[in-house]
């Protein structure tokens, strides 16, 4: 990676893929932003439009372009496909996607060997997975963007709970990024301190273990009520892929709960997921192996075996 001149191919110019390139050029993380849709009109005039905003964020060189625009780039990033409806589940749109896939990986892989791939569009752990064999990359340099957002949503919600800084709040959600993804409690503290008893002691919230309950289903249904309202989810993941990025361009060693293909742990194999990982300059450096409870395992589990079930299903000859 030219760490001078980071790169950054953004497949799909729909609702997320323009707002991460917006987010992108205002973080001022990337030298080149190159927008690719089967769409060349919407890529050419969300590309003007971001242009036009230039003089008010970084230097920046945005353009639309086919597939030759992956050429050099450092991470490609994977939005395109169907989107979820309301009422539809992510997994709804395997099918659909898996199909699509097919056109994109190979049109992508065609003009780089050596990127990062990001994939960000749902089903995103079984498109991760399905992305790493089309693409017969090294499993380091495929990842997805897995429950980053659901964490940051969990954060979120602790935060305005316990009345304090979502910084201060170490949490995670792992497993599958939708129906169940399950979240570590068992190694979430505020300020170093277990999250139960910060919010009993510091916050004086009488019924925490109940409400953090409440809070992590009201995580897990966020894009349904999302979706419902406003028809898509945008903002927030676009964010969320801005901090995955600024980790590998910026070599940050930073632990962030992508998806990635993981080998033996806790016995799980041969499938995508997501669990906290280094990611730096090499996309993933190496995941994180935290003692589980019992009860998480058996949720980490049934989340991986969910997942395998869907991966057998799917043809990729
Ligand atoms: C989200 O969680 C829909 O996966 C998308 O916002």
């Amino acid at each position: 990676m030219d760490s001078l001149k980071p790169k950054i191919a953004i497949i799909g110019a729909g609702n997320v893929g323009s707002t991460f390139a917006f987010s992108l050029m205002i973080s001022g993380l990337a030298r080149e932003i190159v927008l690719i849709d089967k769409n060349e009109s919407l890529a050419i005039g969300e590309c003007m439009d971001l242009n036009h905003g230039l003089s008010f964020a970084h230097s920046t060189k945005i353009y639309a372009a086919g597939y030759e625009g992956c050429e050099n780039a450092d991470i490609v990033v994977i939005t395109a496909g169907a989107n979820q409806k309301p009422d539809e589940t992510r997994t709804d749109l395997i099918n659909k996607n898996v199909a699509i896939f097919k056109d994109i990986v190979p049109a992508i892989t065609k003009f780089t060997k050596d990127a990062i791939l990001l994939v960000v569009t749902n089903p995103v752990d079984i498109l991760t997975y399905v992305t790493l064999k089309l693409s017969g990359f090294p499993s380091n340099r495929v990842i997805g963007s897995g429950t980053v957002l659901d964490t940051a949503r969990l954060k979120y919600m602790i935060s305005d709970y316990a009345k304090v800084d979502p910084n201060n709040i170490h949490a995670y959600i792992i497993g599958e990024h939708g129906d169940t993804e399950l979240p570590l409690w068992s190694n979430a503290t505020i300020g170093g301190m277990d999250i139960e008893t910060y919010c009993s002691e510091y916050a004086k919230l009488g019924n925490a273990k109940n409400d953090l309950k409440e809070i992590f289903q009201d995580v897990k249904d966020s894009a349904y009520k999302i979706i419902k309202l406003k028809g898509a989810t945008n903002y927030s993941i676009a964010l969320s892929l801005v901090k995955i990025t600024r980790a590998i361009i910026r070599d940050e060693n930073s632990i962030l709960p992508v998806s990635t293909l993981i080998n033996n742990y806790y016995g799980v194999s041969d499938v995508c997921i997501s669990i906290p990982s280094i990611i730096n300059i090499n996309g993933l450096e190496q995941y994180i192996r935290l003692d589980l409870s019992a009860e998480e395992l058996e949720l980490f589990i049934h989340s991986a075996d969910t997942l395998k079930n869907f991966i057998k299903e799917i043809e990729l000859e």
